[in-house]
C-alpha cells in the first residue's frame, strides 16, 4: 500500500551497492487511454484491468481513498477503530491496532489478486463484515462504474500538495533503501515530476478535485476530509466519520470513547507500538516508514520559496473556480 515506487514485477531486487537513479525507480508510469492520470506500468497491466473485470462491490461498501502520503494510514486506523469499537474497545490491551499496522487491518483495492484486484496477502485482514471497509488510491474517474454508481460510500482524505510531495519524496528514499537500493533521487527531481503530475495516481490536485466535485454532487455518498482539519479537530472528525459510516456515537458512549479512539490512532501512539517500530509488511516495507512527523507545513524545511510558489501557482490554476483550496 501507498507505494510511490517499487521494483517492477519480476524484477530482481538489487544489492545494496546498486546505484539507481531516482526518477527511474519511481517512474515506470503509463496512462490509461483517454485519462490524464498516471499509474504504474504494473498497475496498468495488473490490478487495474483486474479490478474493472472482476471486483464485485457490495451496495454498502465503504472506500477509504487517498492520494499516497495524504494520511491514509491515519484514516485507516480511525475508520477501523471506529467501526469495530464494540468488539474492540479502543482501550483494550489486545486491540488489533496494538499488534497490526493499520494497513493490515483492511483490504486494499490495488494489487493483482484472485478476487479482483484486492490485495489479500498475509496477514489476512479481519473478516469483512458488512459494510466492508476497503482502501484504494485510485482516482475517481478510474474506479469501475459499479463502484461509482449510487451505492458505495467514499471517504476521501486530502492534504496540502507541498506536504504530500515532501512526504512522498522522503518515503520513496526511505523505502528504496529498505529494498537494498542506493537511490539517487534529488528533491528537485521529485519536485519537477510532481509539478508535471508524473507520479503514481498523479496529478495530485486532479485526484483531489475529482473527489471534491463528487462530494459536492453527492454529499451523502462522498465525504471529503482534510488532513489539516483532522489534526486540528480529531474528535469531531471521528464523530463525522462514524456518522458517515452509519455507526454514529450514541449518547451513552459519551465523548470518552471518541477521545480514546483519537488517542489510540494518534501518530505518537501508533509509532511507538512494537509492530510499527520493528514489523514489516508483505511488500517488505518496514512499518516505521508510514509514520514520520505528521505536521502541517513540513515542506518549508525542504522546498525553496521559489519551488513553493511555482507549485502553488500550478495548483491554484488547476483548482480555480472549483471551491477546493488544498
Ligand atoms: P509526514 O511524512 O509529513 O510526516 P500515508 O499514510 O498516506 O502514507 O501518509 C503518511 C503521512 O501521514 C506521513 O506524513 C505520516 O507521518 C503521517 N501519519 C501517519 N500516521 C499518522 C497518524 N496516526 N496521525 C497523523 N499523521 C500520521
Amino acid at each position: 500500500p501507498a507505494m510511490l515506487g517499487g521494483p517492477r514485477q519480476g524484477a530482481r531486487v538489487k544489492k545494496p551497492s546498486s546505484r539507481v537513479h531516482g526518477p527511474e525507480w519511481v517512474q515506470a508510469l503509463a496512462r490509461v487511454d483517454g485519462h490524464g492520470f498516471w499509474l504504474s506500468e504494473n498497475a496498468l497491466t495488473g490490478y487495474f484491468p483486474d479490478i474493472h473485470a472482476r471486483f464485485e462491490p457490495r451496495p454498502d461498501d465503504i472506500f477509504l481513498v487517498s492520494f499516497p502520503k495524504s494520511g491514509t494510514t491515519w484514516l485507516k486506523a480511525l475508520a477501523f477503530a471506529t467501526q469495530n469499537r464494540a468488539a474492540h474497545p479502543p482501550s483494550d490491551a489486545g486491540h488489533p491496532l496494538r499488534w497490526r499496522n493499520p494497513h493490515d487491518c483492511m483490504r486494499f483495492l490495488g494489487a493483482s489478486g484472485a478476487d479482483g484486484g484486492m490485495e489479500d496477502e498475509p496477514p489476512p485482514p479481519p473478516p469483512l463484515r458488512s459494510p466492508r471497509v476497503l482502501a484504494t488510491h485510485l482516482p475517481y474517474s478510474l474506479m469501475p462504474e459499479r463502484i461509482r454508481g449510487e451505492g458505495s460510500r467514499i471517504v476521501y482524505i486530502g492534504r496540502e500538495p507541498k506536504d504530500v510531495l515532501v512526504s512522498g519524496w522522503l518515503f520513496t528514499k526511505k523505502t528504496s533503501a529498505m529494498f537494498g537500493l542506493d537511490v539517487q533521487y534529488t528533491l528537485q527531481e521529485a519536485f519537477d515530476l510532481f509539478c508535471e503530475g508524473r507520479c503514481i495516481n498523479g496529478p495530485h490536485w486532479q485526484h483531489a478535485l475529482e473527489y471534491w466535485e463528487e462530494s459536492s454532487r453527492r454529499p451523502g455518498k462522498v465525504l471529503f476530509l482534510r488532513y489539516e482539519e483532522m489534526l486540528r479537530e480529531p474528535a469531531s472528525t471521528v464523530r463525522k466519520l462514524a456518522e458517515f459510516m452509519w455507526c454514529a456515537f450514541s449518547e451513552e458512549e459519551g465523548g470518552g470513547v471518541v477521545d480514546a479512539i483519537v488517542e489510540l490512532c494518534s501518530l505518537g501512539k501508533l509509532k511507538s507500538m512494537e509492530v510499527n517500530r520493528n514489523g514489516s509488511n508483505h511488500l517488505a516495507v518496514r512499518n516505521e516508514a508510514y509514520f514520520r512527523r505528521g505536521v502541517i507545513g513540513d515542506w518549508s524545511d525542504h522546498l525553496t520559496p521559489e519551488m513553493a510558489e511555482k507549485l502553488d501557482r500550478i495548483v491554484d490554476v488547476a483548482l480555480r473556480g472549483s471551491g477546493l483550496d488544498l
